[in-house]
């Protein structure tokens, strides 16, 4: 888990640097980019640091409490990991592992469309339901068999994502032959020569973490032999078309908790109270989209201010630590997701990495409960910033 000279990672930027060393280029790539330039990328985490609190001393700090309520779920921090596509190539099975640290943290896991492990087998982990996320494919019978498989595995908290219509650019993908168009000492650059190079990742994921498919889908592509058959398929069936209409349907469709991702504006906000959603969550889709577009710290309070009482408010983007957990409690956010610290985690040390990061998580909150006066997580208010 500590780097090559056994140090304990301490913060997310650890974990970062040894799953950089941990896993081959592209895969590092993938996970750690954004889009374009990565200009939103960069804001989301420099907009949350910028985001200044108050120190309030005396009030009884031995009170402290992380806890929230969430959908009817008590969660032992305003956290969830956000749902992340070939997460589970980080490490063996890798979404099976994330649920079960998920689960000693007490807080939800959320499985992505294209995870790589099934619905079923996040499923049979523990009693406790994770959450599901769906984009909308052009196929409604297979959405509302995926929904009907959903439901039968317990799944009571859907998280469909709205701002994958276009799919954004990212470079780096580009440069790593992600999306094909690599010459042959390309391919093997970032084929076997980058497994060469990553054997602990090789061996462990690469050669005995199969099946390496998308599982939730894998039954509905037709060629699925390899990555690019997946990408194919997802590019021909994610559904460009999609309205608001659309989510009247699934409103009627699903019946249990909806929440609408990929917010960032103040209409769209409206438009998704209106349409019945239980949630929203402010996302940018991690820098990922459109570059450019505002960070997720500077849109959640305007947001918040336009529905806050009307709606559950989620935020992710950029949050890395407790204190950033705090600013978003303090913007108006109930709780906040992660996305690319868990899987930097897990490929840093599987379960056990992601366990401490999640610990010490908890420990910056506590400390930035205990020390802005707040104590209380449900307590949290515009009132801990400056
Ligand atoms: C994502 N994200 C994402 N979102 C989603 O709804 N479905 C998905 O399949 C994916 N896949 C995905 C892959 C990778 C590698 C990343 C980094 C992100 C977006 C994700 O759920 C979340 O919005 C962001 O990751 C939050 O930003 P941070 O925490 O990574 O900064």
């Amino acid at each position: 888990m500590g780097d090559s000279l056994n140090l304990l990672p301490a913060s997310f930027a650890d974990f970062r640097r040894a799953a950089e060393k941990r896993l081959p280029r592209f895969l590092f790539d993938y996970i750690d980019g954004g889009a374009g330039a990565e200009v939103t990328l960069r804001r989301n985490t420099a907009d949350w640091e910028a985001v200044q609190l108050t120190q309030k001393v005396l009030r009884d700090a031995s009170r402290m409490d992380c806890s929230v309520d969430l959908f009817g779920e008590q969660l032992a921090l305003p956290l969830v990991l956000a749902p992340i596509g070939m997460g589970g190539m980080s490490a063996r099975r890798g979404e099976v592992q994330a649920k079960r640290a998920a689960d000693k943290a007490g807080i939800p896991f959320c499985l992505s469309t294209v995870g790589i492990c099934t619905l079923e087998e996040v499923g049979a982990v523990s009693d406790r339901p994770a959450w599901f996320q769906l984009y909308m494919l052009k196929d409604r019978g297979i959405v509302q068999e995926i929904l009907g498989r959903a439901w039968n595995s317990g799944v009571r908290t859907l998280v469909f994502t709205i701002d994958l219509a276009v799919l954004g650019t990212r470079y780096r993908d580009i440069r790593n032959g992600m999306a094909g168009g690599l010459g042959p000492w390309g391919r093997l650059r970032s084929g076997p020569l980058d497994w060469l190079l990553h054997p602990r990742w090789a061996w462990d994921v690469g050669l005995k973490g199969g099946p390496h498919g998308f599982g939730n889908i894998a039954m509905y592509v037709k060629q699925s032999k390899n990555p690019r058959d997946y990408l194919h398929w997802t590019g021909t069936q994610f559904d460009a078309s999609v309205t608001w209409k659309d989510i009247e349907w699934l409103r009627q469709v699903w019946k249990g908790n909806l929440v609408l991702k990929g917010v960032l504006d103040t209409d769209d906000a409206r438009q998704a109270v209106a349409v019945g959603a239980d949630g929203m969550i402010v996302s940018n889709h991690g820098g990922r989209q459109l570059d450019g577009v505002a960070s997720t710290a500077t849109m959640l309070p305007r947001i918040a201010d336009a529905v806050g009482s009307d709606t559950t408010l989620l935020v992710d983007g950029g949050i890395r630590s407790g204190q950033d957990l705090v600013r978003a409690l303090a913007l108006g956010a109930k709780a906040a997701l992660v996305g690319r610290p868990w899987v930097m985690a897990l490929a840093a040390g599987g379960e056990a990495a992601l366990s401490r990061y999640l610990g010490l998580v908890k420990q910056d909150m506590r400390t930035a409960l205990g020390l802005s006066g707040a104590i209380n997580a449900r307590d949290v208010g515009r009132g801990v910033l400056l």
